[in-house]
C-alpha cells in the first residue's frame, strides 16, 4: 500500500525535521506553485524561495543578477521587480534568469520541505504530470496544501483531491488515505468527471466562488484565476531541490554538463 497522507495548511508542518526524508507534493493554487510552473515552463533559470521578506533580500545581495520576486497579501512587496500573478512571469522578463521568490503561504510550504527526500509543486495547471509522478514514486507521500494563513482553502483541496482521485480511478486498493486526503476525495469528486478530469470551467467557477478568488479578484487579478484554473496548461513538474526549484529536465541537462566537463578534465 502507498500511503497518502494530506495536511490542509502548511502551519501543520512544524518544523523541517517533519517532512525529513519523506516524499512531499506542495499545492498552492492561488498562486505559488501555479505562478511557480508558469515561470520555470517560460524559461526561468531556476527559483529560490525565501520564506521571508528579509531573507529574499539577503539571498539577492549574494547572488547578484537576479530578480526579486513575491507579494504579501497579494500585491508585490515594494522594491521587489515581480508580483505572484503568473501574468507578470513571460519569457520577456524572466528567460535564463534566477528568481527568488517569496511569497505568504506557499514558498512556506516549500522551504519546509528542505530536508524532504523529494519535493514536487502541484497546482491544477501540472494536474497530471503530479498524479504520474506520484504513481512513479511507489512510496508514501505526504501532500501539503498551503492554505491562507495558517487556515483551510478550498481551491488547494480540491486540486489535491483531484490527483488523488485520478491515482485511484483504476488502481484503489493501492493507496492508504489519511482522513484529510480522504475529506479532499470526497471535495476532488463533486468536480471529477468520469475519467477523472475535471473541466477547467467547473475549475474556474469553484476558484470565483472562494475566498481568495474573491479577494485577488477585488484586486483586479481576475485573470490570475483563468490561468489557475486550466488543467495541464502548463504540463512540467517543478522540483525543489538543494535549495532550489527547477523543472527535471533543467536539473538532467545541468548534470550531463557538469559530467562532460568532468570527462574533459580527467582527459585533460
Ligand atoms: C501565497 O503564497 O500565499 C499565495 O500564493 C498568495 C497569492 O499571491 O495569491
Amino acid at each position: 500500500m502507498q500511503k497518502i497522507d494530506v495536511y490542509l495548511t502548511q502551519s501543520l508542518i512544524n518544523d523541517d525535521l517533519f517532512l525529513k526524508d519523506k516524499n512531499v507534493v506542495v499545492v498552492d493554487v492561488l498562486r505559488a506553485t501555479t505562478t511557480i510552473t508558469v515561470a520555470l515552463s517560460n524559461g526561468a533559470r531556476e527559483i529560490i524561495p525565501a520564506e521571508s521578506v528579509t531573507i529574499a533580500a539577503r539571498i539577492s545581495k549574494g547572488l547578484g543578477k537576479s530578480l526579486l520576486c513575491g507579494e504579501r497579501n497579494g500585491i508585490i512587496v515594494e522594491g521587489f521587480n515581480l508580483g505572484n500573478s503568473p501574468l507578470e512571469y513571460s519569457s520577456e522578463k524572466i528567460k535564463d534568469k534566477s528568481l527568488i521568490f517569496s511569497t505568504t503561504n506557499g514558498t512556506l510550504s516549500i522551504t519546509k520541505s528542505r530536508l524532504a527526500k523529494s519535493c514536487v509543486l502541484g497546482s491544477f495547471v501540472n494536474l497530471s504530470k503530479t498524479v504520474e509522478h506520484i504513481k512513479s514514486l511507489k512510496e508514501d507521500v505526504i501532500m501539503v496544501c498551503s492554505g491562507k494563513l495558517n487556515t483551510f482553502c478550498i481551491e488547494d483541496a480540491v486540486c489535491t483531491g483531484l490527483i488523488i482521485n485520478s491515482l485511484l480511478l483504476y488502481e484503489e486498493d493501492k493507496y492508504e488515505l489519511n482522513d484529510s486526503a480522504y475529506a479532499c476525495l470526497r471535495l476532488g469528486k463533486l468536480l471529477a468527471t468520469k475519467i477523472g478530469k475535471p473541466s477547467s470551467e467547473k475549475i474556474l467557477g469553484m476558484l470565483k466562488e472562494s475566498e481568495h478568488g474573491k479577494y485577488l479578484t477585488e484586486l483586479g487579478f481576475g485573470e490570475d484565476l483563468k490561468i489557475c484554473s486550466e488543467i495541464d496548461s502548463y504540463p512540467h513538474l517543478p522540483v525543489y531541490c538543494n535549495g532550489t526549484i527547477k523543472l527535471p529536465e533543467k536539473i538532467e541537462s545541468e548534470t550531463n554538463q557538469k559530467s562532460q566537463l568532468k570527462k574533459i578534465k580527467i582527459s585533460k
